[in-house]
């Protein structure tokens, strides 16, 4: 079997080693790949929302499955772009279409979905330039804090939450202005939702669906949770307070009706759904959808399947992921990101790294390095992933933070209380 993996950071680091420990595979490309990643397979330079290129590649390398990694390609279309060419169509891809991935494309969508199945989420309004006056009444009739969300693709900074109304009003505006560009002509009103996070995977066929292990990430650049948030610099599972009650309930109340509800509405989803859960009073509510696995995190879910993942995966696309067996490996898994001095505000590029030869025990996922004249250099914010299994959090957390401090880069920084809430 081979399989060609779109994507460039750590979550496809993390994803490519896990595939490439298949006896199913045969030969694994990445593109475009990072150099974690080239130690694991063929990277191609391809972008992977660039179509044309990429059809080229799959049929030059007889390849027999993309997975998708990044949400980008999905919100473009490459589902249908690959069912609507002769010489692709059954070539699966194991991602939602167009339609499917504006459950992340559009939180207005997401929300008219979850209202229309009953899945519980925060109550809402979405407000366009045609309705601001509604927009600021229903501000009016919530308590602070006041939660705006743009609602298309923002690069996870279109979601605002304030406390004074008066501002809440103005950043209204000012995002109905094109604060995040054509992502905010809608903005989505939410109620605010107090209680702790975690983030459930779940792998469907369109029809069978299997739960990954849940993960927490943690978001903010700094301890305790402060500062401005970041893609995420780091991620743990098992998450303690997701226990089998709770997730009982995430399965019936969440899991079900939403697979049920991509199925019955006709919108083919063959992938991962991500969900973004808050536990309120005991009860599991629907924050997000996503419609890939999330980034740390698939650094720390990987490490906890133990079944064959290319198996689970030729299940998603071939559609009979009801005769595959996922398998949880017991132990904990965490990730601790190190990013470049600065993130997620301005931070350099082009820095040397050394010392990954003196990494023992840990897993090193690449996410924003590249190769450069025989060495690696930062190339991103989130400069790498340093993931651990561990008999506890603690045993794991303690490896990763051990082998973080072996990496040296100029203004290495990395927060050394993840999983500090659990
Ligand atoms: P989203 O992009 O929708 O996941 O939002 C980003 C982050 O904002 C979430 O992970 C939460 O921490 C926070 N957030 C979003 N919506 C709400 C809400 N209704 N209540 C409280 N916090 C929220
Ligand atoms: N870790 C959150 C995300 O991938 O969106």
């Amino acid at each position: 079997m081979n399989i060609l993996l779109l994507g460039s950071g750590g979550r496809e680091n993390a994803m490519a080693w896990k595939i490439a420990q298949s006896p199913r595979l045969t030969q694994l490309f990445v593109a475009p790949g990072n150099p974690g990643t080239a130690a694991l397979a063929t990277n191609l330079d391809i972008a992977a929302d660039d179509f044309s290129k990429l059809k080229v590649a799959v049929l030059d390398n007889k390849i027999d499955i993309v997975v998708v990694g990044p949400e980008d390609p999905l919100v473009k279309g490459i589902v249908d772009f690959f069912a609507a060419d002769a010489a692709l169509k059954n070539v699966p891809v194991v991602g939602p279409d167009k339609v499917g991935a504006q459950l992340e494309g559009s939180k207005d969508f997401s929300k008219q979905f979850m209202l229309r199945h009953n899945i519980p989420t925060a109550g809402y309004l979405s407000v366009t330039d045609d309705n601001l006056g509604e927009g600021i009444a229903y501000l009016k009739g919530l308590k602070p804090p006041y939660v705006l969300k743009a609602d298309g693709l923002a690069a996870g900074k279109g979601v605002l939450i304030l406390n004074d109304l008066g501002e809440t009003i103005v950043e209204l505006q000012s995002m109905l202005d094109g604060k995040f560009g054509a992502a905010s002509q809608t903005v989505v009103i939410e109620e605010f939702l107090d209680g702790i996070e975690c983030s459930v995977f779940v792998m469907t066929d369109g029809v069978n669906y299997k739960i990954l292990p849940e993960a927490k990430d943690y978001k903010r650049i700094g301890e305790g949770d402060k500062g401005l948030n970041t893609g995420g610099m780091g991620a743990v599972s098992p998450v303690a307070f997701a226990d089998a009650e709770f997730m009982q309930k995430v399965e019936e109340r969440i899991i079900k009706p939403t697979v049920e509800g991509l199925r019955s509405e006709g919108i083919l989803y063959k992938g991962f759904i991500f969900l973004g859960l808050i536990k309120v009073d005991g009860e599991p509510v629907t924050i997000e959808y996503n419609a890939r696995m999330g980034d740390p995190e698939t650094e720390v879910v990987m490490l906890r399947i133990k079944s064959d993942f290319l198996d689970l995966i030729e299940g998603v696309a071939y559609g009979n992921l009801n005769e595959k067996t996922l398998e949880i490996d017991e132990r904990s898994a965490v990730t601790v990101m190190l990013v470049a001095g600065g993130y997620p505000e301005e931070y350099a590029k082009g820095d040397e790294i050394t010392g990954l030869e003196n990494v023992e025990g840990s897993i090193v996922f690449h996410a924003g390095t590249k190769a450069k004249d025989g060495k690696i250099v930062t190339n991103g914010g989130r400069v790498m992933a340093i993931s651990s299994y561990g008999n506890s959090k603690a045993e794991a957390l303690a490896l990763s933070f051990a082998n973080a401090q072996k990496i040296s880069y100029d203004k290495k920084y990395f927060r050394s209380d993840i999983g500090f809430d659990l």
